[in-house]
């Protein structure tokens, strides 16, 4: 396990994505327990980006369940196609929402957040959870979140399927 963060200091979001996968495979590599992996898969995203909200929504009993998170409380269980969450579970594709006062159906577990990306995490062509991350600010994330963020979703997918 790593002993900790190396976070570069730098504005440029792909440099720090790109010096977190070998980070993160360290740190979740030899873990086994699909929560605490995800605890602190939330735990680097907050700390690296500063992310208003990064969390999981875990499958279970076909909805949506509040996983581990860092940020604000949020609503506890999302139904299939509801929201953004619901969305990117239903389709099993990412969702880039740059306002999210514009997405129908939008879930506001915060009046704060202004812009969304949801990425799926599949194991075996199942979607079992999705990685939600929020930010105050509008047209906060773009495709190389998107590319990275779903870099970081497939690392979660081969730790979490060896359970
Ligand atoms: N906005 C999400 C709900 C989850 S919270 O943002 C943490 C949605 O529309 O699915």
């Amino acid at each position: 396990m790593v002993e900790e963060l190396h976070i570069p200091k730098t504005d440029n979001r792909e440099e720090v994505y790109r010096s977190l996968i070998p980070q993160l495979e360290a740190l979740i590599g030899n873990e086994e327990d699909a929560i605490a992996i995800m605890s602190n898969v939330a735990a680097v995203l907050s700390k690296s980006f500063g992310f208003f909200w990064v969390g999981f929504y875990i499958v279970k009993n076909n909805e949506l369940v509040l996983g581990p998170f860092q940020g604000d409380l949020a609503c506890f269980r999302i139904q299939k196609g509801k929201g953004v969450c619901g969305t990117a579970w239903e389709t099993g594709e990412t969702v880039l929402v740059s306002d999210v006062s514009t997405f129908p159906g939008h879930i506001a577990c915060s009046s704060e957040s202004r812009s969304e990306i949801v990425v799926p995490i599949m194991i075996n062509g199942e979607v079992v959870a999705v990685l939600d991350v929020d930010s105050k600010t509008l047209n906060d994330f773009d495709e190389l979140d998107k590319k990275w963020l779903e870099r970081i979703a497939e690392l979660c997918a081969i730790y979490l399927d060896v359970q």
